[in-house]
This record gives structure tokens, C-alpha cells and sequence, in this order.
């Protein structure tokens, strides 16, 4: 998803909303994944490509994701309270890191010699990593806890 004319207009709360959103729906992705890896690894299923097809639309709907946020959610933290800059410090670091993991998984998934199960497992730990990301990014970015100006960020930038 990525940011619209009309989005520049959207209020925080409706950043929020959509982002939200956007997080259920690769959520869902990531659980059909995880079903397909799974039945591959426990042998059920012999074909690895719908694995790699679902795996690389997955890499381009978070990118489009992380595009939709660098856009909306950056001005939006900027001009929400005093902590805006070190929010967005914390959501430009985990979008670099993100980044350089999405490159490396989708050519592990476009490499024809890869073994399938080390591309099963791949996966599996990517999406754990990246729900937690999600997690993180709703606790401190977008929960109800520290609403300001209309935007759900929550106060705490501490560790879990
Ligand atoms: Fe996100």
C-alpha cells in the first residue's frame, strides 16, 4: 500500500486505522506461508513453487507497506508530540533493517538451486521476526496508550 493524494489530507487517526489494517492483511499473508512451509517441511506437499510465488508477493506488499509508512507515518510521529524524531529514528532503523532482510529472502526465493526446506525455514524465522516487528511498531507507534493530537503512539520506548 502505498501513499495516495487523498492520503496526504488523511487525519492521524486515519493513518493509524489504515496501517492497522495493513498490518492484518500481510498478517493473513504470512499465515498462509507459514501453512504452506509447514506442509512442505512435514513432506505433504512435494511443490516449492507456490511457496516462492506467495513468499516474493509477500516481500512486495511489505515493501509497499514500509513505503505507505515512511510516507504517512513520519510526518504524522514528527508532528505528534516531543518524541516524534526518536519514534521516527527507531522506525527508520527497523525499515533499513527490514529492507536489507526483504532483499536477501527474496533472492534466497528467486535462486532455482536453493534447497527447499532451507527456504522453508528461512521464511518461517523471517515472519517471526517480522510479526514481532509489527508487534513493537503497534506498542510503541500506534497503540491507545499516549494519544496525542489524535494519534495513538504510545509513551513507552523501552524494551518489552
Ligand atoms: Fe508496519
Amino acid at each position: 500500500m502505498s501513499a495516495t493524494r487523498s492520503d496526504l489530507l488523511a487525519d492521524p487517526s486515519e493513518i493509524r486505522a489504515r496501517i492497522l489494517e495493513d498490518h492484518e492483511r500481510l498478517r493473513k499473508g504470512f499465515d498462509r506461508i507459514e501453512l504452506l512451509a509447514t506442509r512442505l517441511l512435514l513432506k505433504k506437499d512435494p511443490d516449492v513453487e507456490p511457496l516462492r510465488a506467495m513468499g516474493l508477493e509477500m516481500c512486495g506488499a511489505f515493501r509497499r507497506h514500509m513505503t505507505y509508512e515512511t510516507d504517512m507515518l513520519r510526518p504524522a510521529l514528527l508532528n505528534a508530540d516531543s518524541w516524534g524524531e526518536e519514534r521516527v529514528a527507531v522506525l527508520e532503523a527497523d525499515h533499513d533493517l527490514q529492507l536489507s532482510q526483504v532483499g536477501v529472502v527474496e533472492s534466497r526465493l528467486r535462486d532455482r538451486h536453493e534447497d527447499s526446506h532451507l527456504l522453508c525455514m528461512l521464511l518461517l524465522g523471517f515472519l517471526i521476526r517480522l510479526r514481532d516487528d509489527m508487534e513493537d511498531e503497534e506498542r510503541m507507534m500506534l497503540s491507545d496508550e499516549g494519544l496525542q493530537g489524535g494519534l495513538a503512539i504510545a509513551r513507552d520506548l523501552g524494551p518489552r
